[in-house]
């Protein structure tokens, strides 16, 4: 697990970016925090690594999903309203999965439990003095490893 101190706004975008950069093969970012907490705007600074500007980024919390495309195919979802999700839209992040060239990234995603690929990055947000703090899970302990070593502020716990 990376643990991240109180980031700014900025800074949350800066460190979305390098997760980007570094994801490798890994194609679905969990993320999980209250409303509020950061969630939407580290998509914002994570597109701009596929040559998006982060104005693309809309909430999907009344569409669900929201799909940019880049040089990868973002699909954005977000499970808010989700209480109980159904066949569509489990099927459509099946299908995002199995395509190529495609990264599939769900605010809210603790709405669904016992679904998920092993294949994850999750990411917790909080609320701080000045900011939101940031936790980084994932099973691949050198990808952890890559993004903390861009980031110098970053602690592993
Ligand atoms: N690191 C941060 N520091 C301060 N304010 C932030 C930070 N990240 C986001 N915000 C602000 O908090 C509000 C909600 O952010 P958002 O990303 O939409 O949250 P969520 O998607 O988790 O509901 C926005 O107004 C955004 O500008
Ligand atoms: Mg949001």
């Amino acid at each position: 697990m990376l643990s991240f101190g109180c980031l700014d706004e900025k800074n949350l975008k800066k460190l979305a970016k390098i997760v980007a950069e570094e994801l490798g093969e890994i194609k679905l970012l969990l993320l999980i925090g209250e409303l509020g907490s950061g969630k939407t705007t580290f998509v914002r600074g994570f597109v701009t690594h596929f040559g998006l500007d982060e104005s693309v980024v809309k909430s999907p919390t009344f569409s669900i999903l929201n799909i940019y495309k880049g040089s990868k195919v973002i699909y954005h979802m977000d499970l808010y309203r989700v209480e109980q999700p159904d066949e569509e839209i489990l099927m459509e992040i099946e299908e995002a999965l199995e395509q190529n060239n495609t990264v599939l990234i769900i605010e809210w995603a603790d709405r669904i439990e016992n679904f998920w690929p092993e294949k994850f990055l999750k990411i917790k947000f909080d609320f701080c003095d000045e900011g939101r703090t940031v936790l980084i899970e994932c099973f691949d302990e050198k990808l952890l490893e890559k993004i903390s070593s861009r980031w110098f502020g970053g602690k592993k716990i």
